[in-house]
């Protein structure tokens, strides 16, 4: 039997299969947006733009959806972490979060200023309440690459500290394994 909720000591299945699809979208979104970033005016850039801002709404969705599933369910405890770990992680964990909801939240209102309209998982149209400003978009343009840069240093510092905890202090406090190992019920 699989477990679905999490448990004292392990992430349910849940909340793994919202980590790691976040985890994989964010990497596509960051590819784009840096090739975004090099390109100039096309057709192609116009249509990536197109799915970027609907992989963008998704990530929105599913972290929105992970944070009411961690509300509501039992997550797991650091139990013998030593406490400058729970705290640096936590920091980690808070800042990740925040830029995940600023930065698709902060993407539509600059593509709203560009005049342009933005479609919630692609499918349903989000009314505008912003005039087009041009000068306003460029500002927001920066905002929103130095945001997605700072997020991906972060999500780089969290990559290194859960190899850290599996490769060289041999998962010894259970961080890896309670976010990658198969979810049995006991
Ligand atoms: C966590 C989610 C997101 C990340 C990491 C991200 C990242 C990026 C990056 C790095 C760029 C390149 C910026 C530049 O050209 O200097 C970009 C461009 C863009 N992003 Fe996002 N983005 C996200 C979500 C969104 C969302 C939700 C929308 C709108 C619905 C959006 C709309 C755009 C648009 C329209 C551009 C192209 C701007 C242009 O070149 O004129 N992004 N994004
Ligand atoms: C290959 C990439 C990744 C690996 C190996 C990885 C690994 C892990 C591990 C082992 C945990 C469990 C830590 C714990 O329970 O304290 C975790 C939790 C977490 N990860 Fe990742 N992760 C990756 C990518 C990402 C990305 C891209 C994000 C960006 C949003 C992210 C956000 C989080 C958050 C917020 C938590 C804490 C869960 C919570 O407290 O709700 N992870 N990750």
């Amino acid at each position: 039997m699989v477990n679905f909720k999490g448990t004292n000591t392990s992430w349910g299945l849940i909340a793994k299969i919202f980590h790691w699809s976040i985890a994989l979208l964010l990497f596509w979104q960051v590819t784009t947006g840096i090739s975004l970033h090099n390109m100039e005016f096309s057709p192609l850039k116009i249509g990536i733009i197109g799915s970027h801002k609907i992989s963008g709404t998704v990530i929105f969705t599913l972290i929105v959806l992970r944070l009411l599933w961690r509300f509501f369910n039992t997550h797991p405890e650091y139990k013998s972490l030593p406490k400058k770990h729970k705290i640096t992680s936590n920091i980690v964990h808070f800042i990740l979060y925040f830029l995940v909801i600023f930065i698709p939240i902060q993407g539509t209102y600059m593509t709203w200023l560009g005049g342009s309209d933005v479609s919630l998982l692609g499918l349903v149209e989000i009314p505008s309440f912003v005039d087009m400003d041009f000068i306003l978009y460029q500002k927001h343009l920066q905002i929103h690459y130095y945001s997605a840069i700072i997020l991906t240093s972060f999500f780089t510092v969290h990559i290194f500290a859960a190899l850290y905890h599996k490769f060289i202090i041999k998962d010894k406090y259970e961080v890896w394994s309670r976010m990658v190992s198969k979810n049995k019920k006991v």
